[in-house]
Formats: C-alpha cells, structure tokens, sequence
C-alpha cells in the first residue's frame, strides 16, 4: 500500500476510536488499577504512603497527592505528576510501581490519562 494511502487509513481509524471513547469513571476503570498495581504500597503501613504521603486507596487521597501537592491535574494528564511517574518520564529513581520491572501496561496508562483528561471526576 502506498504511504498516504496507510496514512488516511490510520487517521481514519483514530477517528473512530476517538468518536467512541466513552466517559470512564473512578470507580469502575481508575480503583482497580490503582489496587491491582499501587495500593500495596500506598495505603495502611506501605512504605509509598509513609514516605510520600499518597493515600491512592481512596478518590480523596488520590486527589489530595503528596506532601507537596496534587498529582492529578484535571483535564491535563500530560501534565499530571501521577501520569509521568507511571510512563517513566521522570527520573529512574521514581518510577511507579517503585523497583518494579514490570510496568503498569499501556491500555492501563491510557485509561488513566482518559479519567484525568475528562475532568478526573468522583464518578
Ligand atoms: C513497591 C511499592 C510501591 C508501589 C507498588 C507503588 N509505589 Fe508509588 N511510591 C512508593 C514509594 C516508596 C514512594 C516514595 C518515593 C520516594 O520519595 O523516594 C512512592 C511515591 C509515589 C509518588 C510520589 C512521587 C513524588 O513525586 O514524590 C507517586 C505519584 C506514586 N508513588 C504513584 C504510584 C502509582 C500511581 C503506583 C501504581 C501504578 C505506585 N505509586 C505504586 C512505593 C510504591
């Protein structure tokens, strides 16, 4: 297939992908990877919680952040300390899951940065 021709069928696609992203929701899509992937290490006595006082089993602790302030910015993922830790673009030292090889997977991430872009609502 000539290069345009893939092109206009990408866009295409996207196209449709993007006209049938649905509204995701706290609850049923953001909870359950925060519990499959974080919460062993950010609620109770888990060292993620102590050292950096994200609470991530709960819509208010994910909302409040760290220490030193939110890392949910709504309806800005890119920006979103939360969503830098998880894609890695940040330093070695602070990637999320910490000291894990294996990395949260993409459809996660997107999802993630979806809720956030669409307002980051308690939904
Ligand atoms: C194995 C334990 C562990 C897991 C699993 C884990 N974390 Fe953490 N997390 C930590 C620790 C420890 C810190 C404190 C890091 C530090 O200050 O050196 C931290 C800090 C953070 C911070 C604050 C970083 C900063 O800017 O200071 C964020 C945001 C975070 N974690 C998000 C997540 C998310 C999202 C997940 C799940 C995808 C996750 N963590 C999974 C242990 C963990």
């Amino acid at each position: 297939m000539k290069d345009y021709l893939k092109i206009a069928v990408l866009l295409l696609f996207s196209g449709l992908l993007a006209g049938c992203e649905q509204s995701l929701s706290y609850s049923h899509d953001v909870l359950p990877i925060l519990k499959m992937h974080c919460i062993e290490c950010h609620t109770g006595a888990g060292q993620g919680l102590l050292k950096s006082g994200l609470e991530l089993g709960s819509y208010e602790g994910l909302m409040k952040g760290t220490h030193y302030g939110p890392v949910v910015k709504p309806g800005d993922s890119f920006t979103s300390a939360l969503v830098m830790l998880v894609e890695h673009r940040v330093d070695a030292s602070l990637k999320m899951p910490h000291n894990r090889k294996s990395r949260i997977d993409q459809a996660q991430i997107e999802r993630l940065k979806t809720w956030i872009d669409q307002g980051a609502k308690n939904n």
